[in-house]
């Protein structure tokens, strides 16, 4: 056992640098229900301006930011086209039909993460159609997480944005993870939402702030967000000393995302080498590993030894005997060399040879 544990289990564990709690400390603030917060102000307007748009929200979580995001796109009744693998569909207590009156609209994620552009345009339904709901919105999420962290390509989100707006539907991003996809890309993060209408990215993962996310898109439309923001109890006062944070990840941890990459890789590049694991190394794109457990491996107590031995990991919610891992800057090199020879060894005491 080491001095301290290999975090896994997700992005969202790292804790706030050195930086981030100096700022935190010294952070300007007002009350940001009147718009007052400085640190606030400052942190939309570098978030906008990254992502290339008019305007940005700081919303307290992905999830409201998505929910918010949707919320300003529809009208109660609207359908919203996404992927069966989606965070929104999956993991986000289905508050759209609670709170939106909105209706998912599921369509088969590939592998890859991605959605058919040709399967979106046939789903989209017109209002004219007394039976038919309208179609209010088309969600994408960039990177992929239930789809291991894939990363879309600027071409392919256009090609679905493309088909939408050629209904007048409107295209949000769950781009929670989508610095990390434009690392993977190596292109400025305003190139993978260039051709969508709003966007939700998310501080508090591999960004390493403490809390928040920031919606952004047109103007107007991020006016009618601040209202959705406040009537979900969004409405924060001096929330400075979390924006203050978040601008020094923005500023600082950026570019340091192809460490975790790299880490990622180089950790399924060691489990494809193990007996009883089942992953192709080659479709590891970002910072998210996930691999199967074969039939040969005790599952549980592969997850207890491991732990026992300080290598904190995850089962995959809702997918039969997936493991995922996330690196961060939480783990070095040398971390991912010890979960590999845990795991290593774990395996060889309990992986039943297969006659
Ligand atoms: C792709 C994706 N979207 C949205 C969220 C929601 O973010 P939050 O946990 O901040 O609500 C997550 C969280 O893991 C996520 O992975």
């Amino acid at each position: 056992m080491r001095d301290r544990p290999v975090e896994l289990r997700s992005d969202t564990f790292t804790r706030p640098t050195e930086a981030m709690r100096r700022a935190m400390y010294e952070a300007e603030v007002g009350d940001d229900v009147w718009n007052e917060d400085p640190t606030v102000a400052r942190l939309q307007s570098r978030a906008a301006e990254m992502l290339g748009k008019d305007a940005a929200l700081f919303v307290t979580s992905g999830t409201q930011g998505n929910l918010v995001g949707l919320l300003s796109h529809t009208s109660p009744g609207n359908e919203v086209i996404l992927g069966d693998q989606s965070h929104m569909f999956w993991y986000e207590v289905g508050g759209a039909a609670v709170v939106g009156g909105l209706q998912f609209r599921t369509l088969p994620n590939r592998s890859d993460g991605r959605l058919s552009p040709s399967e979106v345009a046939a789903a989209i339904r017109f209002p004219p159609d007394v039976h038919f709901p309208p179609t209010g919105c088309v969600a994408m999420e960039n990177t992929h997480n239930r789809c291991g962290g894939a990363a879309i390509s600027p071409a392919e989100v256009a090609e679905v944005a493309a088909v939408s707006h050629a209904s007048q539907v409107p295209v949000h991003v769950d781009g929670a993870r989508v610095f990390n996809a434009a690392i993977a890309f190596n292109v400025p993060v305003a190139a993978m939402v260039a051709q969508v209408d709003s966007v939700t990215f998310c501080l508090s993962k591999a960004l390493g702030a403490p809390v928040g996310s920031l919606l952004c898109g047109p103007r107007e439309y991020i006016e009618r967000a601040h209202k959705w923001r406040k009537l979900l109890g969004g409405g924060m006062r001096q929330v400075g000393v979390l924006a203050a944070a978040g601008l020094v990840a923005l500023e600082q941890n950026v570019e340091r995302l192809a460490d975790d990459h790299a880490n990622a890789k180089k950790l399924a590049r060691g489990l494809a080498e193990m007996p009883g694991i089942i992953i192709d190394p080659n479709e590891v794109q970002t910072n998210i590993v996930a691999f199967k457990v074969d039939e040969s491996v005790d599952l549980q107590a592969f997850m207890d030894e491991t732990l026992a031995a300080g290598v904190r990991m995850a089962r995959a919610a809702g997918v039969p005997r997936t493991i995922r891992t996330v690196t961060s800057y939480e783990v070095d090199a040398a971390d991912i060399d010890y979960a590999l020879s845990v795991m290593s060894r774990v395996l060889g005491a309990r992986t039943v040879a297969l006659a």
